[in-house]
């Protein structure tokens, strides 16, 4: 499906980074791929980076772009967009406009209405871009009717008001504009150019567009003319919903694109959290639609279906669903926590001759250096503590939610083994062992310790570490309050409210989980904390662990019989201080170097495979 990438140049025009990212995925035998959002009119740019269609000038670097989508057998499309009032002033320079002065609930800014003879012209900009992309040599247009932009805002009761042609209470008036776009863009391309439409089944929100007006709404499509109807979900409200999270089902749109599919003639493509093969094999054996679209189990694995289709299963790295893409694509542009080639395919390595490496720390940053490294052509050895490989990504994996986290250890684990890298678990490295392995290059990817605040009474028995609690090796009492609210406090939380306790939260900071995407807090942690009634008290510092309660600096006691530390982690530089003064050269990587997130442990694995 189209993904944003934020690759482009600020004028909206292609770049070879960008062209690389697109010819990369398609080497790996994709049927069809839709390149992002394009805006076809510059107060429709959604995103920075975002690219553009609205004048001929784009036409030559789209051209590349498609030709080099389609050098390897790959078929090409482009998704033409207007974001509508899902933009920002920031970025388009002007106040975002819309069908209806009312912002996107709770963060847009109030748009300015569209006059009607700018949709008018709107309608044609969207036929002209559909007519700039064929030139450029794609084989489809998508018209971007999903998510919450123009289109979308049209077609939705809760932000289409109008009261003239354009919309109102009847779907058939608020379907207008889709029908118009549709049918400029047929006019401007010919009879012979699929003309795909996306939608949103469901945009979640209390006034939303729902599936069975939805239903009706692509069967007037239908009559227009469109080739495919491409079934997605959501808006920036839910946004959870446009790129749903591991905490969202696997093939979440799949019973609606079947509802959908039973009324329509049209091929029906689904979306959503189809991650393998195996998955969309059978969505297609069993007719349950035409054809699946499978998103950032792409940008985590430009081979996937190549992979599948030579029977390689056990190479491929799974996409784990924790919208770091999406993430920094908000910020900047997109970066997959798995994946850290995304952005510089094509990117060439330092070449050196081959060194034998000693990798410390079988986390993911241990791991995934092993791998890179082995692939380089380096005698790559790795050693890790613990029986088992993973480090605290172990711990990580282990909240319900959070489940497929534990594909980025199997797979790099899976491949490190596959590629022979000599492991040994369970063996804590000492100086001599170091002395004895002798290497060229010694890695450190000791990971990190639990930092434990200096507060009277955490001596006790009842306090215990998030981590022990997570693998059970802890088991707390029913009253727990947990001191920490970043993300580890938050899923030790979620983990004891499943289990039946009750549980508050109390942190220091002004607001609780400051390094928790928006996705995840209103999509999961709030819904949830509301379910189970998780108190959560900001701005406090517990001054006292006692044996039945936690004592707070103003004075108010709250009462528990455990309490979870989730307080933060330190670099683990143990070997490191022991090891300074002798000769060899010494990388950190991963939480020992700086205690971050997992993305950035398989970064930094990736830079030091890129320099040795
Ligand atoms: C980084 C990113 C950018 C996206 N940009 C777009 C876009 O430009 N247009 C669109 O229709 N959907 C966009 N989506 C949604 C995807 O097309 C897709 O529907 C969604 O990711 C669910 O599919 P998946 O689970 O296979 O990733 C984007 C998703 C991601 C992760
Ligand atoms: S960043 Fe996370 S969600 Fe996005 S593609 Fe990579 S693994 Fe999947």
């Amino acid at each position: 499906p189209p993904m944003a990438t934020g690759f482009g140049n600020s004028d909206g025009t292609v770049n070879e980074k960008l062209i690389r990212y697109y010819e990369r995925r398609g080497e790996g035998e994709i049927g069809l791929i839709i390149v992002e959002a394009t805006a076809v009119h510059p107060s429709g740019i959604g995103f920075r980076g975002g690219l553009g269609i609205w004048d001929d000038r784009f036409i030559p670097g789209l051209k590349e772009l498609a030709k080099r989508i389609k050098k390897n057998g790959a078929k090409s499309s482009i998704q033409l967009f207007h974001a509508g009032r899902q933009t920002r002033s920031k970025i388009i320079g002007t106040q975002p406009v819309a069908p209806s002065p009312i912002p996107w609930f709770p963060m847009g800014e109030i748009p300015r209405e569209l006059r009607a003879e700018e949709i008018e012209e709107l309608v044609e900009r969207f036929g002209d871009s559909a007519r700039r992309a064929r030139e450029a040599g794609f084989d489809a247009v998508e018209i971007h009717g999903a998510h919450g932009y123009l289109i979308c805002q049209f077609l939705s009761p809760s932000s289409n008001k109008r009261r003239d042609e354009w919309g109102g209470e009847s779907y058939e008036k608020r379907a207008r504009f889709a029908i118009e776009c549709i049918r400029n863009a047929r006019k401007k391309t010919g009879n012979d150019f699929p003309i795909l439409f996306r939608i949103s089944v469901d945009e979640f929100t209390p006034d939303g567009l729902k599936i069975d007006e939805v239903e009706k709404i692509v069967s007037l499509l239908e009559k227009e003319g469109i080739s495919a109807i491409h079934v997605s979900g959501g808006c920036y409200s839910s946004a959870w919903m446009i790129i749903p999270p591991m905490f969202i089902e696997n093939g979440c749109y799949v019973k609606y694109a079947e509802r959908i599919k039973k009324g329509v003639k049209i091929p029906v493509i689904v979306a959503g959290r189809i991650t393998s093969p195996n998955f969309a094999e059978d969505l297609i054996s069993k007719e349950t639609a035409d054809m699946v679209s499978m998103g950032r189990a792409l940008i985590a694995d430009p081979e996937i279906i190549k992979k599948f289709k030579e029977g390689r299963e056990n190479e491929i790295r799974f996409c784990i669903g924790c919208n770091y893409c999406s993430d920094s694509m908000a910020n900047n542009e997109i970066r997959c926590s798995v994946n850290p080639e995304v952005g510089r395919e094509g990117e060439k390595f330092f070449r050196t001759s081959p060194k034998r490496i000693m990798i410390i720390g079988g986390g993911p940053a241990g791991l995934s250096s092993a791998v890179f490294l082995k692939k380089k052509g380096h005698d790559v050895v790795l050693y890790e503590k613990e029986e088992k490989l993973g480090g605290n990504l172990r711990f990580a994996c282990i909240p319900s939610f959070k489940t497929q986290m534990k594909n980025v250890i199997e797979h790099y684990e899976n491949e490190a083994r596959r590629l022979n890298v000599k492991i040994f678990t369970g063996v804590e490295v000492t100086p001599s062992v170091i002395q004895r392995e002798n290497p060229d290059i010694l890695i450190l990817s000791t990971g990190s310790i639990p930092l434990i605040p200096e507060i009277k009474g955490i001596e006790r028995k009842n306090v215990f570490l998030a981590t022990d609690v997570l693998s059970e090796r802890a088991k707390t009492g029913e009253n727990v309050v947990i001191i920490g609210g970043g993300s580890i406090g938050c899923e030790v939380a979620v983990f004891l409210s499943e289990r039946g306790k009750s549980v508050k939260i109390v942190e220091m900071m002004d607001k609780w989980g400051r390094d928790i995407s928006p996705a995840f807090k209103f999509g999961f942690f709030i819904p949830v904390f509301n379910k189970y009634d998780v108190q959560i008290i900001t701005d406090r510092r517990v001054i006292e662990i006692k044996e039945s309660s936690v004592l707070l600096e103003n004075g108010e006691e709250i009462p528990a019989d455990s309490v979870v530390i989730a307080t933060g982690y330190l670099s683990n530089r143990k070997i490191y201080e022991e090891i300074k003064g002798m000769k060899m050269d010494v990388f950190l990587i991963g939480d020992s170097k700086e205690v971050r997130k997992m993305p950035d442990a398989i970064h930094d694995a990736y830079e030091i495979a890129k320099r040795i």
